[in-house]
This record gives C-alpha cells, sequence and structure tokens, in this order.
C-alpha cells in the first residue's frame, strides 16, 4: 500500500470537514468550519492529507504552540487533530502524517513536538506511545458559567 502525504489546499475542505467532523462528532458545524479558512492562510499551521491511490483516508493538523506541556522549548510543534478511517488504521498511515507533521515542524525552527488526546483514547495513547511520545501530564479541565 503506497501512502502519499501532502499539504492540504482550499479544494479539501469538504474532506476535511468530515475528517473533522469524525473527531470531534459532538461539535456543532459552525464550530468545526470557524477557524478552517484562516489554518489554511497561516505559516503557524499545517495541515497534512494521507491519500492512497489518490483517496484521502487520513488528517494530521499541525500547529505552532508556543508552549506545550512537558516542553523545555517553545515554540513546539504541535498535533492538534489526527485522524485515519477505521478500516485503513494499522498500516502506518498515522505513523507517515506524524512524519511529515514532525518534518513540518523541524523545519520551523523547534526541536520538541508535542500533542494530547483523551484519557479513554487507548489506540491515541498506544500510537503516540508507539511513535516516540512520551507521557508528560494528565490535565483535568473545568467550565464555569459566568
Ligand atoms: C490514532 C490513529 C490516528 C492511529 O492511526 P493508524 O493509522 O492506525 O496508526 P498507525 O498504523 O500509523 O500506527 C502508528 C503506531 O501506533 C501503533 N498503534 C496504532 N493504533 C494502535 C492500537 N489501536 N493499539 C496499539 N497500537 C496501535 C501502531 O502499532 C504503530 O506502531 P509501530 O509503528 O511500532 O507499528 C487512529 O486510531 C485514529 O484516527 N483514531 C481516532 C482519532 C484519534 O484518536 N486521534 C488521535 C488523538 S487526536
Amino acid at each position: 500500500m503506497k501512502i502519499v502525504i501532502r499539504r492540504i489546499t482550499p479544494a479539501d475542505n469538504p474532506e476535511w470537514f468530515k475528517m473533522r467532523k469524525e473527531i470531534w462528532p459532538d461539535a456543532p458545524d459552525e464550530y468545526l468550519n470557524f477557524d478552517m479558512v484562516d489554518i489554511l492562510a497561516s505559516d503557524q499551521d499545517a495541515v497534512f492529507f494521507a491519500l492512497v491511490d489518490g483517496k484521502p483516508v487520513g488528517m494530521l493538523e499541525a500547529r505552532l504552540r508556543e508552549y506545550g506541556e512537558g516542553c523545555e522549548t517553545g515554540p513546539v510543534g504541535y498535533i492538534e487533530g489526527w485522524f485515519v478511517y477505521p478500516e485503513i488504521r494499522g498500516k502506518g498511515v498515522a505513523g507517515a502524517l506524524c512524519q511529515a507533521a514532525e518534518d513540518w515542524a523541524r523545519g520551523k525552527g523547534c526541536t520538541e513536538m508535542a500533542s494530547d488526546t483523551w484519557l479513554d483514547n487507548e489506540a491515541g495513547i498506544r500510537a503516540h506511545l508507539k511513535l516516540g511520545y512520551i507521557e508528560a501530564e494528565r490535565l483535568v479541565h473545568f467550565v464555569k458559567q459566568l
């Protein structure tokens, strides 16, 4: 299976949106939509598509963040979103996407890459660990209505 990794273009927006919806199914469409144009225009962001036989099978959204939990330098590369369609998982697609994002961050002068996922996301945690990421912290997020 030949995996091709490339940066996304505006023409990829519908497919990109579909994959965002798969990662964050509970997020309203307006929320998933609102920053897509900005991300495409920003040199602090890079979105990669993985293609097999010309068909998009996964994506990774990377960004430069001033701070990453557990990091000693800044800015760092950060994996904001990472998705591979279920039927094609376990074949190295996420690894290839990750390598492209790390190369991009390295090219931006970063020496560290960081990421996060949900505590119950076993596959996500395993994939990070297998690809050389070390668990840095476990956080609890809080919200209060004002
Ligand atoms: C996490 C995810 C992107 C991994 O995609 P994938 O294409 O199956 O991953 P890969 O095949 O490239 O695997 C990368 C490494 O992780 C390991 N891995 C991946 N899924 C695994 C699982 N379920 N259990 C154990 N190890 C796993 C692989 O063995 C591989 O290690 P290796 O290179 O030593 O063999 C995919 O499961 C996914 O899209 N999940 C839903 C969204 C998500 O959770 N995203 C991550 C958090 S943002």
